[in-house]
């Protein structure tokens, strides 16, 4: 797909569909609007006088436009209240123009920038980009009908119009950011997508890979026989159920040269599929568990951005990759583990598995020199009872650090909720026999998971997302389909960007 800023007259604007944006409380047709209107003998007029269309968010009116313009369709977009305008809205509005486009087969859409916003250009720019991306992806590389196959969006190009020619440069990169962060979290929602027979430890490993190439990534790859030398007990326990081998992933985005001082480490779980190994889990919807790896998608598509945008950070991620299954090598309820340093853990429960893989991740990222870490995690059963699905859940040791994410989060419309830290929590994981167990019991059990992975990070912040409840849905909004959604790439680029920008 091809964008384009162009600065046309609303009337000479050549394409399939002209998308033009209204707010439910001002509905007045802007004076260059009004000239296109009076070519089309004031439909668009007429039809908002009759109160055909509100401009409620999320409201669409196509309207034919009988060749008295240089665009073959309108599309009347309801916008919601002017003053509720956020990058959200604009990510849906961009979004359900698409789905508008592609029922329409249309090839070519032209969006009105909305002039009366209270952000950036830039920020404009971006949603509008990242809401088309998002609102044209689908996965359907399974389909072998034409008829599903048929459903691919047909759009080719986007042109946004804007009447002024100030700032175009601005809204040029938005739109360019928009766009890189619409194909990272599309690049993570394929591999979220992608069934666990496909994606395994490999395949994940093969994708990275060609990712480094293309975006100039470092990238390193420890086996099982590393993992052994570096005694990473943890990750080796729960990998040993399986016959695929595991992996860890080490990538490196040096945006800041070799004087920063900070290396963001950015440490992904990656269990490519989730039984629950010994402590099966009961059949219902155990198929989205090839979905725990949606961490680790999350951490490579924001590194693949990051590089993508040459975001002047140095940053560090660890994945560590392996499936969960139970066969007669698998390790057990009651196995003493020993992390990568020197911790033990006795495992009560195979099922909880991505914490141990995170322990190890976590103190690798550190030995490889992070100074502040930021886990990603479909972690745990207990955060979706507790935020459902319309929040992550976040755990942190710093407040500083916690409330850049949190903003981030909020500004790019993935929110992030904070959970209570406090040393009772801690208590509940504390083993008779080593020195942690892997379960805390029932009772906040979001929290206990997540302070088990703080109990290897030593002395820095830190901050925790599960992500088990906003990484997959059934439920989608506009700009995401059923599956996975991407959740996380965009909250840790804005986290990184933030970062910088406040030093
Ligand atoms: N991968 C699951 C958590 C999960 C649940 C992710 C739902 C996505 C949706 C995790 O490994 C797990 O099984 N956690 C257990 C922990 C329990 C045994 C302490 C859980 O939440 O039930
Ligand atoms: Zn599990
Ligand atoms: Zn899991």
């Amino acid at each position: 797909m091809f964008s384009q800023i162009i600065h046309e007259k609303p009337e000479n604007i050549s394409a399939d569909i002209l998308v033009l944006g209204l707010h439910e409380n001002d509905l007045e047709l802007t004076p260059e609007l009004q000239e296109m209107d009076k070519k089309m003998n004031g439909l668009i007029a007429g039809i908002l006088s009759e109160a055909f269309f509100k401009g409620k968010e999320g409201e669409t009116e196509i309207l034919l436009t009988g060749g008295q313009i240089n665009a073959k369709r309108l599309l009347l977009l309801g916008l919601g209240k002017q003053e509720s305008l956020t990058g959200e809205t604009l990510r849906k509005a961009a979004a359900t123009s698409m789905q508008s486009a592609g029922k329409l087969k249309a090839a070519t859409l032209a969006v009105m920038i909305p002039g009366k916003v209270q952000m950036t250009l830039e920020e404009v720019g971006r949603s509008l980009n990242e809401g088309v991306i998002l609102g044209a992806y689908q996965f359907l590389g399974y389909k072998t009908d034409d008829e599903t196959r048929e459903k691919q969006s047909t759009v080719q190009t986007v042109l946004f119009n804007r009447a002024e020619t100030m700032s175009a440069d601005e809204l040029a990169k938005g739109l360019e950011s928009g766009r890189i962060l619409g194909e990272s979290v599309n690049m993570a929602r394929d591999l979220v997508n992608e069934p666990p027979n496909v994606m395994d430890p490999q395949e994940f490993v093969r994708r990275a890979r060609e990712l480094a190439q293309h975006t100039g990534l470092e990238m390193k790859v420890l086996e099982r026989e590393d993992m052994e030398k570096m005694k990473m007990g943890c990750i080796l326990g729960v990998t040993s159920g399986s016959v695929r081998p595991p992996a860890m992933i080490v990538l490196r985005h040096n945006g800041a040269g070799d004087e920063a001082e900070d290396t963001i480490g950015l440490v992904g779980k990656g269990i490519t599929f989730d039984s629950g190994g010994i402590s099966l889990k009961p059949g219902e919807g155990m198929d989205e568990m090839k979905g725990d790896m949606a961490g680790a998608a999350a951490v490579l598509g924001a590194m693949a951005a990051l590089a993508r945008a040459k975001v002047q950070a140095n940053v560090l991620a660890v994945i560590g990759l392996c499936e969960n299954m139970p066969s007669g090598t698998a390790y057990r309820p009651g196995d003493i583990l020993t992390s990568m340093n020197g911790k033990t853990v006795e495992v009560l429960n195979t099922d909880a598995e991505g914490r141990l893989v995170l322990a190890d991740c976590v103190a690798y990222a550190q030995h490889l020199g992070a100074t502040r870490l930021i886990d990603v995690a479909t972690l745990t059963g207990a955060c979706v009872i507790a935020l459902g699905s319309h929040a992550t859940g976040v755990v942190s040791n710093d407040d500083g650090w916690q409330q850049t994410l949190i903003d981030a989060g909020n500004a790019t419309g993935e929110p992030c909720w904070p959970l209570p830290a406090f040393d009772g929590y801690a208590e509940q994981i504390k083993s008779d026999i080593a020195d942690l167990k892997n379960i805390g019991g029932r009772e906040g059990g979001a929290i206990t998971a997540a302070l088990f992975i703080r109990s290897f990070v030593e002395d820095k912040p830190w901050i925790h997302l599960d992500i088990a409840g906003t990484s997959y849905t059934k439920k989608p909004k506009v700009y995401q389909v059923k599956g996975g959604t991407g959740v996380a790439v965009r909250t840790l680029y804005r986290t990184v960007q933030a970062w910088i920008e406040k030093k």
